[in-house]
């Protein structure tokens, strides 16, 4: 399962749903994100704020957190192709923690679009720091 076989519109169409589930009564700017894992599935994650404010999540943590909840046993599922979204459709391009927490989970083969504009990680996140640097 590749970027080239990600079905990007049907992504976007689940990055607008998750952030349609967002708990985001403070900022009131609802995120979703919706990435294709190489294992075929497509899985999604909202943000998710807190009363503290420093606690926030946002909706790439839930992404990341749902693709290694779901997999079956074995090597790590990796991501493919990710789209974020607010509620309203309007992109958005995910923030440095967040970035860094997609490169760990795709690498320079995962292609995001943030901003309605299809970027290969090292794009995102040049000169990234990864696990090969351990
Ligand atoms: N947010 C995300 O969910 N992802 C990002 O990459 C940028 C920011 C959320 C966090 C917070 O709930 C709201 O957007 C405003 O910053």
């Amino acid at each position: 399962m590749s970027e080239t076989t990600a079905d990007w519109d049907a992504l976007e169409r689940a990055a607008v749903e998750a952030a349609q589930r967002a708990y985001a009564p403070y900022s009131r700017f609802p995120v979703g994100a919706a990435g294709l894992a190489d294992d075929g599935r497509v899985v999604t994650g909202c943000n998710v704020e807190n009363a503290s404010y420093g606690l926030t999540l946002c909706a790439e943590c839930g992404l990341v957190s749902a693709l290694h909840a779901g997999a079956e046993p074995g090597p790590a599922p990796r991501l493919r192709a990710v789209v974020v979204r607010r509620g309203d459709g309007r992109p958005v391009m995910p923030c440095g923690r967040c970035r860094q927490l997609l490169w760990e989970a795709g690498g320079p083969d995962l292609v995001l679009d943030g901003d309605g504009t299809r970027r290969p990680m090292p794009e995102v996140l040049p000169g990234a720091f990864g696990p090969h640097e351990l």
